[in-house]
């Protein structure tokens, strides 16, 4: 497992650039990508939406979703729905979609990760308070049974809305390569934390590399980490 920092000027670029980096050099024909929520994965996904060009073709690609809140999928808050205002109406059908339906619980989806075996990318953000996907700090998806890929969650503190549904970090282990893009001033604390006391969730993610992608103003004065 390798954990990386590296602060790179435009987080939306970059991201794409390892993105398609990742679709070109993928293990197997299909390319299994789960997506984030946030307004940086918005712009995230409306950047490659743009770049990718024919570089990927959409029909190799099955979109998961790293979390989701339990709203309908055509709720303004839901992932989902950014997912496909932000890239699916922009790059045509892919091959496959599999949101998080969280009137069915989380067991169908279990299943469907667990017949997936490894995710080629997981996607995710880092919130001001260090979650990252829907695990929130003092959360009781922080502890799962280490057999769940995903399962049901909330903020106990309240800093996060609606009842949500989440990768474990056993789920997001799974990744051969995650990619957290943290842009803004709003995150350098929790930014620092991940990198200093490790006392947030976002610290506890691991996959076979998991890199991180901020910006300048995300990074103070951290500087490139490669671990
Ligand atoms: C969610 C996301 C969440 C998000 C971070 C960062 O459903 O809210 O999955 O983990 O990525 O909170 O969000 P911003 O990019 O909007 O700061």
């Amino acid at each position: 497992m390798s954990r990386t920092l590296e602060i790179v000027d435009d987080v939306a670029a970059e991201f794409s650039e390892r993105v398609i980096e990742a679709y070109l050099s993928r293990p197997s024909s299909t390319f299994s990508l789960a997506l984030s929520g946030g307004s940086t994965a918005r712009a995230c996904y409306e950047h490659l939406a743009a770049s990718a060009g024919t570089q990927i073709d959409w029909w190799n690609v099955d979109l998961y979703w790293g979390d989701e809140r339990c709203v309908p999928l055509d709720d303004p808050d839901s992932n989902y729905r950014l997912a496909r205002e932000s890239l699916l109406d922009r790059v045509g059908a892919a091959n496959a979609t599999y949101p998080m339906r969280c009137d069915e619980g989380p067991d169908p989806y279990q299943l469907r990760l667990s017949e997936l075996g490894r995710i080629d990318l997981v996607h995710l953000g880092l919130g001001p308070d260090g979650h990252t996907a829907s695990l929130f700090p003092e959360s009781a998806a922080l502890e799962a049974d280490p057999g769940r890929l995903v399962t049901s969650n909330t903020d106990p503190l309240g800093h996060n809305p609606h009842p949500r549904m989440t990768l474990t970090f056993t789920g997001i282990a799974r990744a051969h390569l995650v990619l957290v893009t943290v842009s803004g001033e709003a995150k350098r604390e929790a930014l620092q934390r991940v990198f200093g006391d490790g006392d947030v969730p976002a610290a506890r993610v691991t996959a076979d590399r998991v890199v991180f992608l901020a910006d300048r103003a995300a990074a103070g004065d951290l500087g490139p980490i490669s671990g």
